[in-house]
């Protein structure tokens, strides 16, 4: 059988988008991270209602001490707690969510955006539709990354 260049280079431009489009894995190890303090969100209609805690890797302290500009391949994630009649407890983990700087995401100001359950798997969750827009209409200025160092200090 002959295989054209033509047919080489489809394959390839395939096999590419495929990757990027591939739901990343939750980065094993990331508990171990610099945690934030625990955070509490009450207004219910936000995605974030609930408990949560932020983990940034080295990277991204570095680009938080920078003033938020993140350098390539930074990763924060933020495990999500339900809220209990005590607030002051803990409930079960319902989400955790991950960005990790990626330049090819264009889309999405240069982040990969992906959710996921309780137990690690992907929510298969849009980054375009669930996730950006309120991380571009509240931190565009700072690398579309909305906390700060401060709330890395405890
Ligand atoms: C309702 C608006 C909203 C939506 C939708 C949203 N976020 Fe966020 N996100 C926030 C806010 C507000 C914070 C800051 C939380 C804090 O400072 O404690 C945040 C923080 C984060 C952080 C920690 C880094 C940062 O920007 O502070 C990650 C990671 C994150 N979100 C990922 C996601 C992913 C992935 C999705 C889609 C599944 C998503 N977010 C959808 C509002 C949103």
């Amino acid at each position: 059988m002959k295989i054209t260049l033509f047919g080489c280079l489809l394959l390839l431009l395939m096999s590419s988008a495929a990757a990027l489009a591939a739901s990343p894995a939750l980065p094993k190890g990331y508990g171990a991270w610099q945690k934030s303090e625990r955070k509490v969100v009450t207004d219910k209609k936000s995605l974030f209602y609930g408990i949560h805690y932020m983990y940034a890797d080295k990277k991204a302290i570095k680009g938080y001490q920078a003033g938020n500009k993140f350098p390539e391949g930074s990763r924060i994630v933020v495990e999500f707690f339900n809220i209990k009649e005590n607030p002051a407890v803990d409930g079960p983990k319902n989400m955790v969510v991950l960005m990790q700087k990626d330049k090819r995401r264009t889309e999405t100001g240069g982040w990969l955006f992906a959710g996921f359950g309780a137990d690690g798997k992907p929510s298969g969750i849009d980054p375009v539709k669930n996730c950006f827009g309120c991380h571009q209409k509240d931190a565009a200025q700072q690398d579309f990354v909305i906390s700060t160092i401060k709330d890395f200090k405890r």
